[in-house]
């Protein structure tokens, strides 16, 4: 049976991956600072936003009103997806302090935050998520088994909505892993890795398709430009790979 495509708003990305994202995966943008991941994932929101789905992103390392401003430097973003809630925007350390949580995650709290997603996810009937970063997330949860277990819930309640989510993960520069406790990656349906390459004094921005369940996919790395029209691909030349 043929799978159901949700295209991310990069049309370079969408022919990597054969026309899109299986619908209902959760994927791991994983990659080190300022690599792109954050400007990746609003893109895809934006996208669902300008086809009229419901979308929601759950920002933890930047603040709202920083992460709007900053999208308004890029043509697929609308201040009016935010204001008509096609893009419902939660502030995690915000909704953290009010419920006062602080410091580590709690067992409770692991469960009120779970909640919380299930909640938007299905009275919203989103049908694109982006937490970002889901290191942030792991960092509060510290054990291994914690991890896996909140990411295993996290994809139940996604795939029983048929929720198409991405979540970021930091890594440190010129790493050669997808994730901080390495555990997020083999929960994950598909990984797509940002990272850089010097070239004669200049880094090159580059993206690879790691892993997509349920489709063929290429996994050359490309070359990946950031500008005002959001994110484009292109072949590696030869001379830079
Ligand atoms: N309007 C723009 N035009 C061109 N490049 C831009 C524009 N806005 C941002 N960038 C580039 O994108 C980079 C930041 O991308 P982004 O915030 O998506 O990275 P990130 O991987 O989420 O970073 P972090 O790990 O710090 O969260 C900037 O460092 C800048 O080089
Ligand atoms: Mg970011």
């Amino acid at each position: 049976m043929a799978v159901d495509r949700i295209k991310t708003g990069m049309d370079g990305l969408d022919r990597i991956l054969c026309g899109g994202i299986p619908q209902g995966s959760l994927v791991l943008v994983a990659g080190s600072a300022g690599t792109g991941k954050t400007t990746l994932a609003m893109q895809f929101i934006c996208e669902g936003a300008r086809n009229g789905e419901r979308t929601c992103y759950i920002s933890i390392t930047e603040p709202i009103e920083v992460l709007k401003k900053n999208s308004e430097n890029f043509r697929f973003f609308s201040p009016s997806f935010v204001i008509t809630n096609m893009i419902y925007m939660i502030d995690l350390r915000g909704i953290s302090a009010n419920l006062g949580i602080k410091g580590n995650y709690t067992a409770d709290d692991e469960n009120t935050l779970i909640g919380i997603i299930e909640k938007v996810v299905n009275e919203l009937k989103v049908k694109r998520l982006v937490i970002d970063s889901i290191t942030a997330i792991c960092s509060k949860l510290e054990e291994k088994g914690r991890i896996r277990d909140f990411i295993f819930k996290l994809g139940y309640i996604i795939s029983e909505s048929g929720c198409t989510t991405m979540i970021t993960s930091e890594t440190a520069p010129g790493e050669n892993r997808y994730s901080q406790y390495g555990v997020e990656e083999f929960i994950c349906d598909g990984i797509i890795l940002l990272s850089e390459k010097e070239r004669k004094g200049d880094l090159i921005r580059c993206l690879r398709a790691v892993k997509m369940r349920g489709t063929n996919h290429s996994r050359s790395t490309y070359m990946m430009d950031i500008s005002e029209n959001g994110i484009a691909l292109a072949p590696m030349l030869k001379d830079y790979a």
